[in-house]
């Protein structure tokens, strides 16, 4: 059988925990694919909001297995708390849930290194989670990694000494100041590895293998968004990982032609976080409505997202990549109420305009043309057909279809499961 693929378009925070959520029940399998507690996937049912890192979104349904795959980064911490939060809703989590051998593991001196890093980077800052994944990816390609299958072998703590006494080292080549005691985080972080432990660990590409010959429905989940991709991201303003369609082939040893649908999410508008160029972000009060009433703050670090107008060239240029086959549009709700919606067409640079995502993306190098579209009035939280839609917004997803030359297969009118229309 083969494994649809679901994604974000986007600069992350697209909604893909909720639309995972949702799909579960028409899966036996989710498996997250990459990226690691720097996501917070936000679920939305029976009034109880949930955010989860690390774990997959599908683990509040009874029968899907969740697997964390080997291209995940894990912090054994912030897992532990996950599973705490998860304690109340009586899941099974060591039988429903997965680990790969090959994940590796985020260790306490790997977040000290990113705030190191970022912090001796002054105003060029990444704008980084802090959850240490910048530094466990590079130790991951440099060859000095810990991956979660050392630790079942009692010769790992030589190898965990000798990597943390070279963070060390780096830690004073940043020359910055950072207040920590590492002997507490230690504490922490090995009482935490006897929480991961107990679950179970597993050659997870061999699994996905038989699964796959057994015909079972898999779902790979993708963390952040497209443009922040290490390759094909806005490089630098990136994060470590492959979030695109190719991270499920390396993150969970699909084979490229066994992956069927990909879903690819994205907000009726964009967000941001962290320092980087943003074409279209709105500095008004537009901006502002948009933020207060999409709840535009991090699930993660509870920072600000900026907010602008949608921005097709990058959409276009996220859905050729990933080979999106349907597109679920998220947010639509937060749009209610303005007169006009702007949505840009193309980039204005010194050599004219351009339909294509150029190589940088600086605001003093291009300015988004913006095509007006009317808005509606009308709250969509309450509607759950597509026939009761008003006719401004279903003109508005008439002409992103036309315009991205893909399916909008769902719209979203709000967090909750139940705020979900299927097209
Ligand atoms: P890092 O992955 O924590 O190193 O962060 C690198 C960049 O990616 C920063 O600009 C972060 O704000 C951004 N980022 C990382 N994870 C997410 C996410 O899940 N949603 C949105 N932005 C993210």
């Amino acid at each position: 059988m083969s494994v649809d693929l679901l994604l974000g378009l986007q600069w992350g925070d697209e909604g893909k925990g909720k639309i995972v959520d949702v799909l579960t029940e028409s899966y036996d399998i989710i498996a997250r694919f990459q990226g690691g507690p720097n996501a917070g996937h936000t679920l939305e049912f029976d009034g109880i909001k949930h955010v989860l890192h690390t774990i997959p979104s599908g683990i509040f349904h009874s029968s899907a297995i969740n697997l964390i795959g080997n291209g995940v980064v894990i912090d054994p911490v912030i897992f532990k708390k996950e599973i705490e939060n998860l304690s109340p809703y009586h899941i099974d989590i060591f039988k429903k849930l997965l680990i790969s051998k090959k994940a590796h593991l985020i260790l306490p001196t790997h977040r000290l290194l990113d705030a190191a890093s970022e912090a001796s980077k002054g105003k060029a800052k990444i704008g980084s989670t802090l959850k240490g994944i910048g530094p466990t990816y590079m130790d991951k390609s440099g060859r000095n990694g810990i991956r979660v299958g050392d630790v079942l072998s009692k010769k790992w703590k030589e190898r965990y000494i000798t990597l943390t006494q070279k963070h060390l080292k780096m830690l004073d080549f940043h020359n910055v100041e950072l207040e920590y005691n590492l002997r507490e985080l230690e504490v922490e972080f090995f009482d935490a590895l006897e929480t991961l432990k107990k679950c179970q660990i597993v050659d997870s590409e061999s699994y996905i293998h038989k699964a796959q010959d057994a015909g079972k429905k898999i779902l790979a989940e993708g963390a952040q968004g497209s443009l922040l991709d290490v390759d094909f991201g806005t490089y630098p303003f990136v994060t470590s990982s492959t979030t695109t369609a190719a991270g499920a082939c390396t993150g969970l040893g699909v084979a490229p032609n066994k992956i069927k649908e990909v879903f690819g999410i994205f907000k009726a508008y964009t967000t941001r976080v962290g320092s980087s160029p943003f074409p279209t972000e709105l500095f008004d009060e537009v901006g502002a409505k948009i933020s207060k009433k999409g709840h535009e703050f991090g699930a993660t670090t509870g920072r600000a997202r900026r907010c602008g107008w949608l921005d097709l060239v990058a959409l276009k240029y996220a859905i050729q990549i990933n080979g999106v086959s349907q597109l679920m549009m998220m947010k639509g709700d937060v749009l209610s109420g303005f007169e006009t919606i702007k949505v840009c067409k193309q980039y204005r640079t010194d050599s004219g305009l351009i339909d294509h995502f150029p190589y940088d993306i600086q605001s003093d190098l291009i300015t988004p043309e913006y095509k007006d579209i009317p808005g509606w009035k009308e709250d969509l939280t309450q509607i759950s057909t597509e026939k009761d839609l008003p006719k401004n917004f279903l003109d508005y997803v008439d002409f992103l279809e036309q315009e991205l030359k893909t399916p909008i297969k769902i719209v979203s009118v709000g967090p909750d499961r139940k705020q979900t229309i299927l097209r």
